[in-house]
């Protein structure tokens, strides 16, 4: 018998990757404030983005899912929100125009603060202290007061995430994500960086079809699709309390859903079967991601999917693989067939990032360009074999110049690191790496798509 799932539900069973909080009153009292608080998204929305996901499940949009690893206190301002948007659209134009789909905007923004780690605790010179966990847990200055859990960084999260959110809408709605206008940044920062020479050709024919489009008429004053967007927020769905206090019931369907973002996913290591993430994001409305690791069997998987999607609502699963470039071909094939035998609708996306991490000489956690690429390049492959749609891609990027991942066009050198690495996590792509990737990317779906509408 399948146990009733209420708002709370999830406290009966296995929460890992949770602080535990110092002071109980303390986070009852903010989780009181923060549940009388607006919710961030509405209902209707996330409905709309599983509708708009449900068209990928289909074959007949693309997924394209990147921000930062972890957004932070001290990187917020108001122009790193705007690269980062802005990259997204640009990748999201490229894209559009080599599969001739359209493109699904999904932000890693506006509320992707807390995050899994894999070692409890941090030891620096033989004082050990709590691991940093995001900024809406504990701070990342190694120091005592700093790294006990603080309910209060649940506010300030809230609040970051809503102006950050009001930016986002008023970019996408207020005439910033023009489409005109968004090409001339590409075409601008092509002309000034080196290695574009190499996707000027894509450029130009999307500078022509444009041009071509105008002369017909078709303008953002006349079609007001070429004036706005749809953008979408995301995050991973770890820190249960905070998320609890914003869920909220709709009072057009009666249903549940947890208003913090439109879309929330499970980690790598919080989606074991019965853990208290699982069970949380089981009831609530929103399209739901889960990240699919060396870790995960198909039998498992499938249980899972039993677990989480058991009406098979399509675009409500979103299934992230994060092998290595190196496991992806071995493992992501049995997960296909499986998933394809259940007929389980799901949206298979790459998230090429997480499994390619390196540590380079001087310390620094890496990611090498061509290893992301490599990666990329199996997903297709793998799902070339088996006759599925690889149909989305999921991304740590910034719309900042910072010197992170290695390799790319512009060629960042392990020796580079030290110059621009700002990351509270994981290593991102930059502005420049981002957009590459978006061009080589664009190559391989447009293969993708024609083979697809030879074989139908
Ligand atoms: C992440 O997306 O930042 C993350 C922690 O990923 P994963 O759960 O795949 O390890
Ligand atoms: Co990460």
């Amino acid at each position: 018998m399948i146990e009733k799932w209420t708002p709370t539900s999830w406290q009966s069973h296995e929460g890992r990757q949770m602080p535990t909080y110092p002071d109980a009153a303390a986070l009852a009292a903010t989780e009181k404030l923060l549940s009388s608080y607006p919710p961030l998204v509405f209902a209707g929305e996330a409905r709309n983005l599983t509708a708009d996901l449900a068209k990928v499940v289909e074959g007949k949009a693309f997924l394209l899912q990147g921000g930062d690893c972890a957004e932070s206190f001290a990187e917020f301002h108001p122009n790193n929100i705007r690269d980062t948007f802005r990259v997204i659209l640009q990748m999201a134009v490229v894209l559009t125009f080599a599969s001739k789909l359209p493109t699904v905007k999904l932000g890693r923004m506006a509320g992707q603060f807390a995050k899994p780690r894999s070692a409890d605790m941090e030891d620096i010179g033989g004082v050990s202290l709590p691991s940093y966990r995001g900024d809406i847990i504990n701070d990342i200055a190694f120091e005592p007061t700093g790294r006990a859990p603080d309910p209060d960084r649940m506010i300030r999260s809230y609040n970051q995430s809503a102006a950050t959110l009001n930016l986002l809408r008023a970019f996408a709605g207020g005439g910033y994500a023009n489409l005109h206008q968004v090409h001339a940044w590409t075409h601008d920062f092509m002309g000034r960086s080196p290695w574009a020479k190499k996707f000027k050709d894509v450029a130009d024919r999307i500078g022509e079809a444009l041009d071509f489009m105008a002369a017909c008429g078709i303008n953002p004053e006349t079609v007001p699709q070429l004036k706005g967007t749809d953008f979408y927020t995301s995050h991973e769905a770890l820190l249960l309390p905070y998320e609890q206090a914003l869920t909220r019931q709709d009072s057009l369907t009666g249903q549940w859903y947890d208003t913090s973002a439109h879309m929330l996913w499970i980690g790598d290591r919080t989606r074991f079967e019965g853990s208290a993430h699982v069970e949380f994001l089981r009831g609530i409305g929103n399209p739901i991601g889960m990240k699919c690791g060396p870790s995960l069997d198909p039998d498992m998987l499938l249980r899972l999917l039993d677990t989480l999607n058991p009406n098979h609502v399509p675009g409500r699963m979103t299934l992230i693989t994060r092998y290595g470039h190196d496991k992806i071909e071995a493992h992501l094939p049995a997960l296909v067939r499986a998933v394809k035998k259940s007929g389980h609708p799901v949206l298979w996306s790459c998230d090429p990032m997480h499994g390619n991490v390196v540590k380079a000489a001087n310390g620094y956690k890496t990611r090498p360009f061509e290893r992301i690429l490599a990666e990329v390049r199996g997903f297709f492959a793998v799902h070339r074999a088996e006759g599925t749609y690889g149909g989305g891609i999921h991304i740590e990027m910034t719309g900042q110049n910072v010197t992170e991942c290695t390799g790319g066009a512009m060629d960042v050198s392990e020796q580079n690191l030290a110059d621009r690495y700002h990351t509270h996590c994981d290593p991102r792509l930059n502005a420049g790496q981002s957009l590459e990737l978006a061009f080589l990317l664009a190559e391989m779906l447009n293969q993708e798509v024609q083979q697809r509408q030879q074989a139908a």
